[in-house]
């Protein structure tokens, strides 16, 4: 059988992503140490997009970027603890790094991210695998933590902070393409649903200055790019209170997230901007007015539903219940007809029961999911759940159910697919499809991925593409004309 472990429909959030990462080469004139880092980011965007703020600060100290780890003088890894399998993935990797470093003697080895955060020093003393852990509020630390490293000492950072948004830094874009890129808006999250350890390990949740964040998409735009996602654990509650009010629970909000979003939208039509994570507790119709009302803010709303049954939902302390996720649905569905809509889902929570669990297959029917991550539960050392409830689903049935939850999501996908055929979407191009060098591969607003053949369309063109055939993850069809924008 298919190993379910971390099963997504569409892509794992688990998977590595490199290489793409590494192909920024820094021009010869900014590598003043003469030295090179090599970086695999694993798990969420916001990992991938804290690790264009590690290159840049890497690169601010003469640090080139190869993407050639038997070229690298520093090899890092950002992590991720979400779940079990994700830290296991990342311990074997560390194992063949640490063979490479057998060859090369002076190379070093840093963890960065929820791991460093969550094991802290356990991976230099028990260990032995690395020479510097940093976590993900500690960024700036770098260069001094590498001098510690370099004369012998081991370097550890993993102190949270309350204010630390990165907000001055530019990031050194890693993704080769430049069409498309990740903006980190706040950071942390305190929520708390029982299961998650990202509390734990990415801190309270801080909003970045809306100017800085402004003025990052500008200068993106200004470079060519396309197409921004706004980043953070739970977009819905950004909230900037100005410098020094932040900390204040009571102070006036001057900026949420619908008036970020505007105010991005605004930059220009040709910028599509999307978003992710919402939180069902705190999407608000003013959002919701927001996307319909900017053509340019993208009909995708990805907003976890975990579990349909609302006793789980309150064991999951996810402070909603299941009335309230339809009506949110609802609104989303009637404020934008069109919408492309999401999910991560959890099969096995402590104390699931059978009904629970058919509830969580009702709602997705409910729904109608575009695409969901799926997962089975994996209790995380240190969460709400481990401290109050037992894991007690069998994990043979954790599978079972995740099984049934999968299977449903790609008949979802497909019928959702199907229904698109003989319609036109404005696409994005964005690359050459991985199936055939003769396709450009874009997404539409909705966030699905359309193939269609090159002619002699360019990337980082808006095309209309009418749909002529689909399958579950994706569609086909032919451009019938260059969108109104590139006139
Ligand atoms: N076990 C399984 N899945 C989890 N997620 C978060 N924590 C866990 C866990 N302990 C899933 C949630 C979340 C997504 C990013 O990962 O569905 O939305
Ligand atoms: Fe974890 Fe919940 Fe925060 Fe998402 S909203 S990061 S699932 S605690």
């Amino acid at each position: 059988m298919k190993d379910l472990l971390d099963y997504t429909s569409n892509k794992n959030h688990d998977e590595k992503r490199q290489g793409e990462a590494l192909n920024v080469i820094l021009q010869s004139s900014d590598i003043k140490n003469n030295k090179h880092f090599y970086i695999e980011s694993y798990g969420c965007q916001m990992n991938f997009s804290d690790s264009e703020i590690v290159a840049s600060i890497l690169s601010n100290q003469g640090y080139g970027i190869t993407s050639d780890i038997f070229k690298a003088d520093l090899v890092l890894l950002n992590t991720c603890s979400i779940r079990e399998k994700a830290e296991q993935t990342v311990r074997t990797r560390l194992r063949s790094i640490n063979e490479i470093k057998q060859q090369r003697p002076g190379m070093l080895i840093g963890v960065l991210g929820c791991m460093a955060e969550r094991l802290k020093s356990k991976f230099l003393e028990e260990e032995k695998l690395v020479d510097i852990v940093v976590g993900p509020d500690a960024y700036r630390s770098l260069p001094e933590l590498l001098e510690d490293a370099q004369d012998g000492q081991k370097g550890v950072n993993v102190l949270l902070s309350r204010e630390e948004t990165y907000a001055d830094i530019s990031p050194v874009r890693l993704d080769k393409n430049g069409i498309i890129a990740f903006i980190s808006i706040m950071r942390g999250c305190d929520n708390m649903c029982s299961f998650c350890v990202v509390p734990f390990t990415r801190g309270r949740e801080r909003s970045r200055d809306p100017k800085s964040i402004l003025a990052e998409a500008k200068d993106l735009f200004e470079k060519g790019y396309k197409e921004v996602t706004l980043l953070g654990q739970n977009v819905d509650s950004y909230k900037w209170k100005g410098e020094e009010k932040h900390q204040e629970k009571e102070a006036e909000v001057l900026l949420n997230f619908a008036q970020l979003l505007e105010s991005i939208a605004k930059i220009n039509p040709l910028l599509r901007v999307r978003f992710s994570t919402s939180h069902p507790k705190d999407i608000t119709d003013e959002v919701l007015h927001t996307i319909a009302k900017y053509e340019n803010i993208c009909n995708n709303i990805h907003l976890p539903v975990q579990s349909g049954n609302s006793a789980c939902l309150e064991r999951m302390n996810r402070n909603y219940d299941s009335a309230w996720y339809k009506e949110r649905i609802d609104a989303i569905k009637s404020i934008i007809p069109d919408c492309g809509i999401s999910s991560d889902i959890i099969t096995g929570f402590c104390g699931e029961t059978e009904e629970e669990h058919q509830d969580t297959l009702s709602m997705m029917k409910y729904v109608q999911y575009d695409y969901s991550y799926m997962f089975y539960y994996s209790e995380r050392p240190g969460t709400l759940a481990a401290r109050k409830y037992q894991d007690d689903v069998p994990e043979d049935e954790k599978k079972r159910r995740l099984t049934q939850v999968v299977d449903l999501q790609y008949q979802l996908s497909l019928q959702s697919n199907l229904r698109d055929i003989g319609k036109t979407f404005k696409v994005l191009i964005e690359k050459v499809s991985k199936k055939d060098t003769n396709e450009w591969a874009g997404r539409n607003s909705q966030n699905k991925t359309i193939i269609f053949p090159k002619e002699n369309y360019k990337i980082g063109q808006y095309v209309n593409v009418l749909v002529e055939t689909a399958n579950k993850a994706m569609l086909k069809g032919v451009v019938v004309s260059l969108a109104d924008d590139n006139l």
